[in-house]
């Protein structure tokens, strides 16, 4: 019945007066590198539950879905000013970090002993430099951290916080922000499927179905409304879960425009056989442990049903889902429209 007391929503957050229920379902017919799941989804829209199971029904009789994910390598941000705003002025700023990395994960790892034995961590520093801004040279390092099954926001801004000084000190910089990055690029998850033709309708409807691929590729427009199909899915998941959404949508739409261009975050081909095959990556900065995942007894009753081990496996579970709301988005569209399959499914809400 919602999972959430009202005294936790106030410890939550602040100015708490009440609770906001949304539709808990469960997509069916999931097969994620031959293990079978059943898919725990918060949302209001009607014909996204149904559109996704009959995907995964399809792809099933295929095979099912492939998917992997990184291990869970989250970037923390630290800005670094030099207050010289005639510029190009970094000098050795950027070496100086580098020379001292193993200093630096060190001391960054000095703010989560617990991760550390559970096998997480500092891993990596990278230096980016833009000398020439409008407010002076600045640069910006890059600490890598492995927050293993958590989303990590919280355990990146404390590491973050606890280097920025000796940062400070090593650069003559002054540090300003020190905060993850959402664009969690080396988090990227990724799934793959094939389907025979005759079960998605034949050649033509495969065809029309890399038509619509084509447009999503080269028109914002299109790409932004076919995104926002894979999204239903993956943001489903990501609320039934507890999942930060909001981190996931954000890095989800910057990849998709990370050549300059936006454009599709999925793939569909005919293969030479005539299968439909379709692919999809992004960015997943997902967990299973800690934040709303523990305090919400959905999300923990959503974990059980989904039976992952661990966030990465989360992480295939999700990007799976993503591709199948887009097949059956683009299925709907390139036969009968979308109109037809989501009124009946409208008309339903009269009888509530
Ligand atoms: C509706 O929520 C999502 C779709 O518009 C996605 C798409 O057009 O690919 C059907």
């Amino acid at each position: 019945t919602g999972g959430l007391a009202l005294e936790q929503a106030d410890r939550l957050i602040e100015n708490a007066v009440g609770i906001y229920s949304l539709p808990l379902g469960v997509a069916a017919n999931f097969t994620i590198n031959n293990k079978d799941y059943l898919i725990p989804m918060v949302i209001e829209e009607p014909s996204v539950i149904a559109a996704c199971s009959h995907a995964a029904k399809l792809v099933r009789e295929c095979g099912g879905f492939f998917a992997s994910a990184d291990e869970s390598l989250t970037i923390g941000q630290i800005q670094i000013l030099f207050e010289n705003k005639s510029g190009r002025l970094l000098g050795s700023a950027g070496e100086k970090i580098l020379a001292a990395r193993d200093e630096l994960l060190a001391l960054a790892n000095e703010a989560h002993p617990n991760l550390l034995k559970r096998g997480g961590g500092a891993r990596e520093i990278k230096v980016r430099e833009f000398p020439d801004t409008r407010v002076g040279p600045m640069l910006v390092l890059h600490l890598l951290f492995d927050t293993r099954d958590a989303m990590g926001a919280n355990l990146v801004n404390t590491a973050c916080e606890k280097i920025a000084p000796r940062v400070e000190e090593l650069t003559g910089g002054r540090v300003n922000l020190r905060i993850v990055s959402n664009l969690s690029d080396r988090r990227l998850a990724r799934a793959n499927c094939r389907i025979k033709n005759d079960l998605i309708g034949g050649a033509n409807v495969a065809e029309r179905i890399v038509q619509a691929q084509a447009l999503a590729e080269i028109d914002p427009y299109r790409a932004t409304t076919h995104n926002k199909g894979v999204m239903n899915g993956i943001d489903a998941v990501a609320l039934a879960t507890g999942n930060d959404w909001r981190a996931i949508e954000a890095g989800a739409h910057a990849y998709a425009a990370r050549d300059g261009n936006y454009r599709a975050l999925t793939n569909w081909d005919v293969a030479a056989n005539g299968d439909l095959v379709g692919a999809l990556e992004l960015p997943l900065a997902v967990g299973i442990v800690g934040g709303m995942t523990k305090a919400h007894q959905v999300a923990q009753l959503a974990l059980k049903i989904l039976n992952v081990e661990s966030a990465q496996e989360l992480a295939t579970v999700m990007v799976a889902v993503g591709l199948a709301q887009n097949l059956a988005a683009l299925r709907a569209l390139a036969t009968e429209g979308i109109q037809r399959g989501h009124m009946k499914l409208h008309a339903r809400r009269k009888i509530v």
